[in-house]
């Protein structure tokens, strides 16, 4: 992450917020915005963004927006570097939807190990029949060709384990699968979710080696982009199948549909259809639903808005894919969040401001991640517009703001 280049923003306490939208979001998240708020998809002069798989472009991060919420998991379609540089936080909703994927990996593994999809197509191309004896006899021929083989006993492979992974590990256990586990990057929360008897694999490639079913939960970055390629495919046990609910950039589909012709792959079942995948037999594709039902885009609408509130109000940030943790209870009528750079004397020099000016800290929360700081400082007394405009222009601040 850079910073660079940068003007710092000064501001002074807000009364009204405007929240732009970009897709549908659950009604339920709009409605947590209170009457300070003006939240539509026309909204002018955005203080923050909410949106799903938009695909935003720097161009309509607009000078005042401070925020950006992502109401699901993947933040792939926010120019993330960008907003980091501009001192805009970026929130995603971990956890909201992971049940609704998981239930829809339930789906897939059931769909790649029976003859579910083919048999009902089969069913689908009997419409002219008008025989009810014939239509039962040739269902009891024909049904051999739709044999499947049960799940349980068979191994899954989990690769990241993190809100979602984990929940799909412990669910494959209780349908009596065996589960091995990747995941070099995982939190020590995740950890505590993950039943025990996930067994923990010490490379990509063991993962790979050991599974009948693999299943992939990560986000894209550099490091899992193509995660699953040509040669990583080599890896795999004949005939094991693959499940993608995660993104499509983690796996080269050319490589894909190489492995599926060479018998090497049994199948490919996923959320994210490419050109040359469709009409295959041993690909079963979906339109991105994966989180698409009515409880995830309802919780993933209401945590982003929550966390926007909260960040716009009172500069908390929980949940921000660049900006650090940071969360202090309110003391007083009067504080000022201010981001800058993570060099050094930055603190000395805004308390150094403050007290030049006789305002007294009453609280005060410094974090940082990466190249950014960020600190909370909650102060005795109003400061005029102009200490924070003293303070917004100390060298390596991004951003003040007067909450
Ligand atoms: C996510 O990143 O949370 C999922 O891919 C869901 O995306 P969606 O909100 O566009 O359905």
């Amino acid at each position: 992450m850079k910073i660079y280049g940068l003007t710092p923003y000064c501001l002074e306490k807000s009364l009204v917020f405007n929240v732009k939208t970009f897709n549908n979001i659950a009604q339920i998240g709009l409605d947590q915005f209170g009457t300070d708020y003006s939240v539509s998809p026309e909204a002018d002069n955005a203080d923050a963004l909410l949106l799903r798989s938009h695909k935003l472009q720097p161009e309509e991060i607009t000078a005042n927006v401070k925020a950006i919420g992502r109401a699901g998991a993947g933040t792939n379609n926010v120019p993330v570097d960008y907003c980091s540089e501009q001192g805009v936080v970026v929130f995603n909703a971990p956890g909201a939807n992971a049940n609704a994927v998981k239930e829809l990996i339930m789906a897939g593994l059931l769909l790649g190990s029976r003859g579910i999809v083919s048999g009902i197509a089969y069913v689908d191309g009997l419409g002219s029949m008008d025989d009810a004896d014939a239509m039962n006899k040739l269902l009891e021929k024909e049904k051999k060709n739709f044999k499947g083989s049960e799940l349980q006993g068979k191994t899954l492979g989990v690769v990241g384990l993190g809100a979602i992974g984990s929940q799909v590990a412990n669910m494959a256990l209780m349908m009596g699968m065996q589960v091995v586990g990747y995941d070099p990057a995982i939190s020590i929360e995740a950890a505590w979710r993950l039943s025990s008897d996930v067994k923990k694999m010490d490379s990509l490639e063991a993962l790979l080696a050991k599974s009948d079913f693999i299943t992939l939960h990560l986000p894209v970055l550099d490091a899992t982009r193509n995660l699953i390629n040509a040669e990583t495919l080599k890896s795999i046990k004949k005939g094991c199948k693959l499940l993608n609910f995660a993104r499509s950039e983690i796996v080269d589909g050319d490589a894909v549909i190489d492995a599926l012709d060479a018998g090497l792959l049994g199948a490919y079942i996923a959320d994210f259809p490419k050109p040359g995948m469709i009409g295959r037999k041993d690909m079963i594709l979906m339109p991105h639903i994966g989180a698409s039902t009515d409880e995830a885009e309802e919780n993933c609408a209401v945590m982003a808005a929550n966390q926007l509130q909260d960040y716009l109000e009172n500069g908390n940030i929980i949940n921000s894919v660049n900006f650090p943790h940071a969360v202090l209870e309110r003391t007083t009528g009067y504080r000022l969040s201010v981001s800058n750079k993570n060099v050094t004397n930055m603190l000395g020099s805004i308390t150094s401001i403050l007290a030049e000016h006789n305002i007294n800290v009453i609280d005060l929360l410094n974090k940082s991640r990466g190249d950014i700081a960020y600190n909370l400082i909650d102060v005795d007394q109003s400061p005029s517009a102009a200490v924070i405009e003293q303070l917004s222009k100390i060298d390596g601040v991004i951003g003040v703001r007067l909450l």
